[in-house]
């Protein structure tokens, strides 16, 4: 079938279908760099902007691709949805090619919480548009661990069928569990990668060293917290008055009797609490934990915490998702996240995300960072002539990309399933 990919970006879409010998007749992309990059790859010149296309000018085609940008209903983003000048309404020009063409299908692929955003009025929005142009939706929720790539990514898959060809059920592919993947198979040191920074390699020792004196043989999805080592204060101070909260301790241990002002002893309180005068809820859980910790360890914490560097705030904050019971650093993945250093299963990489390539997942064992190769592996794209050039631009697009094998795998049988001749 021919196909058209609308927001092409790296051509996830591309990739899969044509890998089930799908033709694309036109893409579209607003990105000059991923324009040139597409037309490198695929031979293809994307048109520019979606909202300029003249509908007329697209050549005739079986399935409209479009993984309209994230952003807006991603929950890192603003949740402001189709309200959302900019790119929220793009699903617009989605359906005004498909009310003008009626290819047989539509394919788009997007965050999961589509469905929620707004109350739900996006998502009724988007499925009554396509009612009323005479399309059936599906949709299903899938992530490359589903298919055995080791990348957790749930994202939203939406198909559109024609209502003339339409059998009242979608065939999704069978999903086989996260069990069956294992990251090692394509690491792979040799490609061109780039490696931990020693302050970060140094950081990560002096964490294990911590791990490997305490008192502990496990951690179940929490944080230690490391400011909170010796601190006593209440955990929400907001309406505490100056000369109670002097009684206390701040972070570190340390003392605010001496303070003069709420300025001198909000200098020594942990950075998390100086928004609201609290600890947040989100790493309340993991405080209290911690100061169970200290009282167990206090000796060890307080000459710990006397090497650990503590000009970045999220250094001083490991935030374990890894195996309960192995607390070596080594045997997992690592993330330097805003939050804290975050600690994760080895066998699955985290999702590939394109706001913030500061959170490219490191390899510890190998003192480096995931190459942008195995990254475009994660996502079925390693075999593209051309990446966009550098660590930065290359995670930016992949994180943004579709997921290539599962575009395949969706639309492995859509020739049989509605007996359509090549
Ligand atoms: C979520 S990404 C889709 C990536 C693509 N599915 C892939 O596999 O790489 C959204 C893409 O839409 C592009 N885009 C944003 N606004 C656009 C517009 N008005 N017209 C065309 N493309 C646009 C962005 O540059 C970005 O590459």
């Amino acid at each position: 079938m021919r196909f058209i990919d609308l927001f092409a970006g790296l051509g996830g879409f591309h990739v899969g279908l044509a890998n089930n010998g799908h033709k694309c007749v036109f893409a579209c992309e607003i990105d000059s760099e991923l324009r040139e990059l597409y037309k490198f790859n695929y031979g293809i010149d994307p048109f520019d902007d979606v909202t300029k296309i003249d509908v007329t000018k697209i050549p005739n085609h079986e399935i409209i691709c479009a993984g309209f940008p994230c952003q807006p209903f991603s929950l890192a983003g603003r949740k402001k949805g189709a309200e959302c000048p900019k790119s929220g309404k793009l699903i617009e020009h989605v359906i005004r090619i498909a009310d003008y063409h009626s290819p047989k299908f539509i394919l788009l692929e997007n965050v999961p919480n589509i469905v929620t955003i707004a109350n739900g009025t996006f998502w009724k929005y988007l499925t009554n548009s396509f009612e009323n142009i005479g399309y059936k939706i599906y949709h299903k929720i899938i992530s490359p661990v589903d298919i055995g790539i080791p990348q957790n990514r749930k994202r939203i898959f939406v198909i559109g069928v024609r209502k003339d060809i339409d059998k009242g059920i979608f065939n999704w592919p069978k999903t086989t569990g996260l069990k069956t993947v294992n990251l090692s198979k394509i690491l792979n040191k040799n490609n061109i990668h780039k490696n931990l920074e020693s302050p970060k390699t140094n950081l990560l020792k002096h964490w294990q060293k911590l791990l490997d004196q305490l008192s502990i043989s496990e951690l179940r999805s929490t944080s230690i917290v490391a400011p909170e080592f010796g601190a006593t204060y209440p955990h929400n101070f907001s309406k505490l008055p100056f000369a109670e909260m002097k009684k206390y301790k701040g972070a570190y241990g340390q003392s605010l009797t001496k303070c003069k002002s709420w300025k001198e002893i909000m200098q020594r309180m942990p950075n998390y609490t100086k928004k609201k005068n609290k600890i947040p809820d989100w790493l309340l859980k993991s405080a209290l934990y911690t100061r169970e910790l200290y009282t167990q360890n206090s000796d060890l914490c307080m000459e710990w915490s006397k090497t650990l560097e503590k000009k970045n705030n999220s250094w001083q904050i490991l935030e374990w998702r890894g195996k309960f019971n192995d607390l070596n650093i080594y045997n997992h993945l690592v993330q330097f996240r805003a939050s804290g250093i975050r600690i994760l299963q080895a066998n699955v990489a985290p999702s590939l995300i394109s706001m913030t390539p500061t959170q490219i997942p490191i390899i510890p064992t190998e003192t480096r960072y995931l190459s942008p190769y195995e990254a475009a592996k994660l996502q079925n794209l390693h075999k593209l002539k051309l990446l966009p050039h550098g660590t930065v631009k290359s995670f930016k697009a992949l994180g943004n990309a579709v997921n290539a094998k599962i575009i395949e795998v969706i639309t492995r049988n859509l020739n049989i399933d509605y007996g359509i001749l090549r």
